[in-house]
């Protein structure tokens, strides 16, 4: 099996955790957009989405879902997203697409959170993936010195704004060992919109794509 079909496993099997007749918050990036099309199998048994990216948005309304603001629906049951790096814990990076701030969001505001990822996401430690920083623009370059002394190497990510007008910065070099910690102690800098450390609220259930199966985790808080 090929990436795509472990990431298309995983997105079906992720439809056993949407509830009927109710809103599902749905992530973005490609194995959301997987998510989207098994999704659209079953449109006539939700009461609709809530997006977390104009893209997704988009796609959700390509296949004729509905598309509700989150102000309108008050809290999810579930939230259903890729990541980039996953741990047995639940503890996420995202924000390779860049939406990490609307995610962060979405997923906050449900009351599960479902991981769907192939299996090559699931690690020990996070940080090999560079970590997404959004920052206001005139922030960037006080928010990069202050990730430097925190012992990373931010990177910008050169003509990309996120969908709040925002700009980006990778963070590479970080062994991250106490996610929750280092998700706290980046949120504090001013300019920092959303760190991709999705520690405080992680992942309820990852589902992983495996060549021999789609394996489902109940995250071990730690
Ligand atoms: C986008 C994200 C995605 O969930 C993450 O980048 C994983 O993407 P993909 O499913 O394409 O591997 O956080 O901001």
């Amino acid at each position: 099996m090929n990436q795509d079909e472990l990431k298309q496993a995983v997105a079906r099997e992720a439809i056993r955790h949407v509830v009927e007749d109710d809103w599902i918050g749905v992530g973005s990036g490609s194995t959301a957009n997987f998510f989207i099309d098994e999704l659209a199998k079953i449109k006539g048994r939700i009461r609709g989405a809530v997006a977390s990216s104009v893209a997704t948005a988009e796609r959700l309304k390509s296949h004729g879902i509905p598309v509700e603001e989150l102000n309108n629906t008050g809290e999810l049951p579930v939230y259903v997203d890729g990541a980039d790096e996953v741990t047995e814990h639940g503890a996420m990076i995202k924000g390779g697409g860049g939406a990490l701030t609307r995610e962060k969001i979405v997923g906050g505001a449900s009351r599960k959170f479902v991981c769907i990822v192939d299996a090559s996401k699931v690690v020990p430690v996070l940080g090999k993936f560079p970590l997404p920083v959004e920052v206001i623009p005139m922030a960037r370059s006080f928010v990069a010195r202050e990730l430097a002394r925190l012992g990373g190497q931010p990177e910008w990510r050169m003509g990309f704004t996120t969908d709040n007008g925002n700009l980006v910065l990778d963070v590479h070099g970080l062994a991250i060992v106490d996610p929750v910690g280092l998700e706290t102690t980046i949120n504090q800098i001013p300019g920092v919109v959303t760190v991709g450390l999705f520690a405080r609220r992680g992942a309820d259930a990852i589902l992983v794509g495996t060549p021999q199966g789609v394996k489902s985790i109940a995250a071990r808080k730690p």
